[in-house]
């Protein structure tokens, strides 16, 4: 579909993010087709650009990062709409002249004056946006016109500054008209873990504690933190991504069939399974946290997280964290869900494996069976994104000896469609009105509810343990699951 009339504010726009995922995602989407004819992108900074200044970043970031070619024809449409305004957070003018250019937009390009405002900033610059929005008249949607707010995480730091936060930004826009970003759930291969599972009559008979040992969900990264202090340092890998990517996976993979793909009803039933998981308790044993020491990784000699520019010299900011979860529902008592996430690990992998139990019984002398594993299915999200099944096969020979094999779907080989860059999805999705694929507040609040006890934990008991780069994370890690005999997956 293709988005009506509208524009987009920007604000951050000389952030990483913007040069590297929004801008080339509006481009791409004006190349695909998908941006209506007026479509306005304006930025705001507190630099002193011109409108042109701004259409040169922006064209240097679509030339650097777009994934569509650069059209000429293209590019001169969108450039067309690209308006600058300077100004501070605090400038009441800076504001008023925003919401002057928001109306000439509408007169010139015919925008209906339909904006989504992007905060690409951090979390305590929230409060004063939303403030000037609604002082200036731009956060107010009518009958004809709509204004939405876009927002990124991290959303909070906590339970408490989480809810502070919803109540700030949903003082000013109504709930309906609030997208928060998980770019996680722009990806195709975390919306066909939906798909896999209700499309199907295959899984989900067996998708329960009967059958289910349990579930292994991994974020790892190869990359460190270099030049991401400022935003990290203080942070850590939990609140990075499990708070939000790694439980959103969770949800998918273990909420109940929503009625519909309604986004109230997909929405409720993600409500319904966050609320009912918990973390796993003694911390000592089911968490685990480290912090990357330096090395060499892929033959070159990497920092340690404490030499990486701008940490604190005694920053004891994890950059490798493994929980352990429950989802107290009948469907899912007493099988663990464990998430981990990393930077300088192995290498780049996010996958959710759904490890089941062994077969009751093998009728095979012991030997012969030596190399057998559990059956696992794991949906491969990134990269080479596609799912994979694992079970036992006889080697072919005089012998009954049974082995693991796998059998694998690919993305690129099942299907000529290309899948969107995520961002790219979701932007279209705000100028869409198509909520769906974005938590809601009460989701987030749920996730730090989770979550919270475990940091708490963290915060008290002291220092990361430290890792190697390129491992797979300290050894308590390890120990995590080889308390109940499992272990992780080496993707
Ligand atoms: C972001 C995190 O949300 O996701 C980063 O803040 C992380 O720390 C990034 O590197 C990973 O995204 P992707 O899409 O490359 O898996």
């Amino acid at each position: 579909r293709i988005a009506g009339p509208s524009g987009l504010v920007i604000f951050g726009v000389t952030g990483d993010l913007s040069r590297k995922k929004l801008m080339p995602a509006i481009y791409d989407l004006a190349h695909r087709g998908l941006l209506p004819a007026g479509f306005s992108l304006v930025g705001f900074a507190r630099r002193d650009w011109a409108d042109q200044d701004f259409g040169e970043l922006v064209h240097d970031s679509v030339a650097e990062h777009a994934r569509t070619p650069f059209r000429e024809s293209v590019w001169n449409r969108l450039a067309e709409g690209i308006r600058f305004v300077q100004g501070s957070f605090d400038d009441d003018d800076a504001f008023d002249r925003l919401a002057q250019t928001v109306r000439d937009l509408d007169a010139e390009r015919g925008t209906g004056g339909n904006t989504a405002f992007y905060l690409s900033i951090p979390p305590g610059a929230f409060p004063v946006v939303t403030k000037q929005l609604a002082r200036s008249g731009l956060a107010q949607s009518d009958g004809e016109t709509w204004r939405r707010v876009v927002i990124e995480k991290p959303f909070g730091h906590d339970l408490r500054s989480a809810q502070e936060l919803n109540g700030i930004v949903n003082d000013v826009f109504p709930e309906e008209s609030v997208f928060r970003i998980d770019h996680y759930l722009g990806k195709e291969t975390v919306q066909n873990i939906l798909a896999l599972r209700f499309a199907n009559q295959l899984f989900e008979p067996i998708w329960n504690a009967n059958y289910v040992d349990h579930v292994q969900i991994t974020m790892a990264e190869d990359i460190g933190l270099g030049g991401r202090a400022g935003y990290y340092d203080g942070i850590g890998a939990a609140r990075d991504v499990i708070q939000n990517h790694l439980l959103q996976l969770l949800a998918f993979t273990a909420m109940e069939e929503p009625v519909s793909f309604e986004p109230r009803a997909l929405r409720a039933e993600k409500v319904k399974v966050l609320g009912a998981t918990r973390a796993v308790t003694p911390f000592a044993e089911t968490t685990a946290r480290g912090q990357y020491a330096g090395g060499w990784q892929g033959g070159k000699k990497v920092p340690g997280l404490l030499q990486e520019g701008g940490f604190a010299k005694d920053s004891t900011t994890e950059t490798y964290a493994a929980v352990t979860l429950e989802v107290q529902t009948r469907r899912w008592a007493g099988v663990p869900f464990y998430l981990r996430t990393g930077k300088r690990l192995g290498r780049r992998v996010t996958e959710v494996a759904v490890v089941f139990k062994r077969a009751p019984h093998l009728p095979f002398d012991s030997t012969s069976t030596e190399e057998l594993g559990q059956n696992a299915l794991v949906i491969r999200v990134q990269p080479d994104e596609g799912v994979t099944m694992r079970f036992g096969s006889k080697v072919p020979g005089t012998t009954m000896e049974v082995r693991d094999v796998t059998m694998d779907f690919g993305y690129g080989h099942a299907f000529t469609e290309s899948s969107p860059e995520a961002y790219e999805r979701l932007i279209l999705d705000v100028l869409l009105g198509e909520p769906s694929l974005f938590p809601v507040n009460e989701e987030v609040e749920l996730s730090w509810k989770i979550l919270d006890p475990v940091l708490d934990y963290w915060a008290k008991h002291g220092e990361p343990e430290s890792y190697p780069p390129g491992s797979w994370g300290p050894p308590s890690a390890e120990e995590l699951l080889a308390r109940s005999g499992r272990h992780w997956r080496r993707p």
